[in-house]
């Protein structure tokens, strides 16, 4: 499996600010194949970068991280909706509703998921405590979601 990790940071992509959550991702998920990058909070940016990611370099799964907020220059969601073919909703339900049994800021976040080809997307917010929680929320699925998004079927058998 090769991931996608798109820190999106004003600060971290100047310099300001050293990017903690997307190494977060990277030690959470430990892949043989990834590919990173810092993007600022700017929806052409954030889009084109999740473009490449999917459609160039061929990464299964990208994971983004911030911009997810109420912030004006917050527009994660709204980059990463337009490259989407479908949204896959219950994967933010489920990040959003065990979210809020840690934190009830769980629910400031406006983050999607979805699928473009044969690639899944979700979108973090942006601090390595949350991208920890988040993804011990979807990672037991995420096999499951990238196996039917490639065959186009999957036995789900039954099994929890
Ligand atoms: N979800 C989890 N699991 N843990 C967290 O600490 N932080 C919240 C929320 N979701 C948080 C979380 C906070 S404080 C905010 S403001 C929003 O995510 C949006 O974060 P972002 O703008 O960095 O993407």
């Amino acid at each position: 499996m090769k991931i996608g990790i798109i820190t999106i940071s004003d600060k971290g992509s100047k310099g300001v600010r050293v990017d903690l959550s997307g190494p977060a991702i990277k030690e959470t998920i430990k892949a043989e194949l990834y590919e990173y990058v810092i993007v600022p909070d700017e929806i052409d940016d954030i889009s084109a970068k999740l473009i490449e990611f999917i459609d160039q370099k061929k990464c299964d799964l990208v994971l983004t991280t911030g911009g997810t907020g109420l912030s004006l220059r917050d527009v994660t969601p709204e980059a990463t909706r337009k490259i989407l073919d479908r949204e896959i909703p219950g994967i933010a339900e489920a990040i959003r509703g065990e979210s809020l049994k840690i934190t009830q800021k769980a629910m400031l976040s406006r983050g999607i998921a979805g699928s473009r080809g044969k690639s899944l997307i979700v979108n973090l917010p942006g601090s390595p405590k949350a991208v920890k929680e988040c993804l011990a929320i979807i990672l037991p699925v995420i096999p499951h979601a990238l196996e039917v998004l490639e065959k186009g079927s999957a036995e789900c058998g039954g099994e929890n």
